[in-house]
């Protein structure tokens, strides 16, 4: 077992509270490769409280950048500049890797997110919400990692059950359903472990 790359359909769509449970299932580690936005606090730092995994286990990002906002933006702004060859795997395995936003949300101004899925090699995971437009939001995130070569595992679903638009995306984009993760009241390690273990099938 590698890992998975966590990708999604857009931002806010449950990408971390996904990947934590996933990490933690795992008993793996965690890497968000660029981190834009630092308040309230980052990525790695919520996964470190709903994985339920020691610290250690949350491997520090290559780039920490203060606004909120698209990485290759942020970094301007930063006055950094991020080298898309110098984010290269870290060696520890099962690994579950993070992206920023979409597939398509740009690293610099000449490398998407989903260029540097492909040249990692690991499979990815949509994560995709259940509420309305995401057929075509989950359609559109298929066909852009397919285009890249990136090896698509399946899909997960955030939110409450929406059979008829779950089972569209999966037989019209030709992947697997790995389940849902229903929107929890009351979110912590045990609420997320035990939703995963009941809803997700890897
Ligand atoms: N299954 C869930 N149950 C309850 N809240 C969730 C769930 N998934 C995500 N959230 C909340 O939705 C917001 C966005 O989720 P997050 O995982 O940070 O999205 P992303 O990483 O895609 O931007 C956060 O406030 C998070 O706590
Ligand atoms: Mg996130």
């Amino acid at each position: 077992m590698n890992g998975f790359i966590v990708t999604g359909t857009d931002t806010d769509v449950g990408k971390t509270v996904f990947a934590a449970a996933l990490a933690g299932y795992l008993d793996g580690w965690y890497w968000k490769p660029v981190q834009a936005g630092l308040d309230p606090g980052t990525d790695a730092e919520r996964v470190a409280v709903l994985s339920g995994l020691p610290p250690e286990r949350i491997l520090p990002e290559a780039w920490q950048l203060t606004t909120p906002c698209s990485p290759h933006r942020a970094a301007e702004i930063d006055g950094v500049a991020i080298d898309p060859g110098e984010l290269r795997l870290p060696e520890q395995r099962p690994l579950v890797i993070e992206g920023a936003g979409g597939a398509l949300v740009p690293v610099t101004r000449d490398v998407l997110f989903a260029d540097l899925f492909s040249r990692w090699g690991l499979p990815a995971i949509i994560v995709a919400r259940t509420s309305l437009g995401t057929i075509n939001h989950s359609l559109l995130t298929i066909e852009a990692l397919r285009a890249r070569g990136v090896p698509i595992h399946g899909v997960a679903f955030v939110g409450e059950t929406v059979e008829d638009s779950e089972a569209t995306i999966c037989s019209i984009g030709g992947v697997r359903r790995l389940g849902r993760l229903p929107w929890l009241d009351s979110l912590d390690a045990d609420s997320l472990r035990r939703a995963f273990a009941e809803g997700i099938s890897l």
